[in-house]
């Protein structure tokens, strides 16, 4: 086959991202962030940004797609495409990144900015040397 159903699979979880970004509750910021966390199996979990009173509280896109995914029993994950209202791509913060690379060091990044930004990292260049389960034997 052709490379085409993987691209249709590549727009799919793009729009679910910025699908997602449409449920943020961000009243402090006015930044809207969606994440689409597709796992192995090929599940799809969405997350949004979800801000409070007490600012650092808030739960990032990423993280609240993480959570969700974990919650009902997934771990093992592919890739994840984050979209931002901004015109420019947010890039994942730093608490995100390591909390994805507990499961997933190798994921595939996509970030996403509000018209054709487009970028594609590994999450190992975006957090190298990451805290790992095994640094704590
Ligand atoms: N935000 C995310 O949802 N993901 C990131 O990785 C970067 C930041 C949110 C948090 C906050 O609601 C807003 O963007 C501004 O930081």
């Amino acid at each position: 086959m052709t490379a085409e159903p993987e691209q249709d699979d590549t727009h799919s979880l793009e729009r679910s991202a910025r699908e997602a970004s449409g449920m943020a509750y961000s009243p402090y910021s006015d930044i809207r962030v969606g994440a689409a966390l597709e796992a192995e199996d090929g599940r799809v979990f969405t997350g949004c940004n979800v801000e409070n009173a007490s600012y650092g509280l808030t739960l990032c896109a990423e993280r609240t797609a993480l959570f969700k995914a974990v919650s009902e029993g997934v771990k093992s994950f592919r890739r994840i495409a984050v979209c931002s209202s901004l015109p420019k791509t947010l890039m994942p913060c730093g608490a995100c990144r390591q909390v994805l690379a507990e499961f997933a060091p190798d994921l595939e990044v996509i970030v996403l900015g509000d018209g054709d930004e487009r970028q594609v990292y590994g999450l190992g260049e975006l957090l190298p040397g990451a805290l790992r389960r095994g640094d704590l034997a």
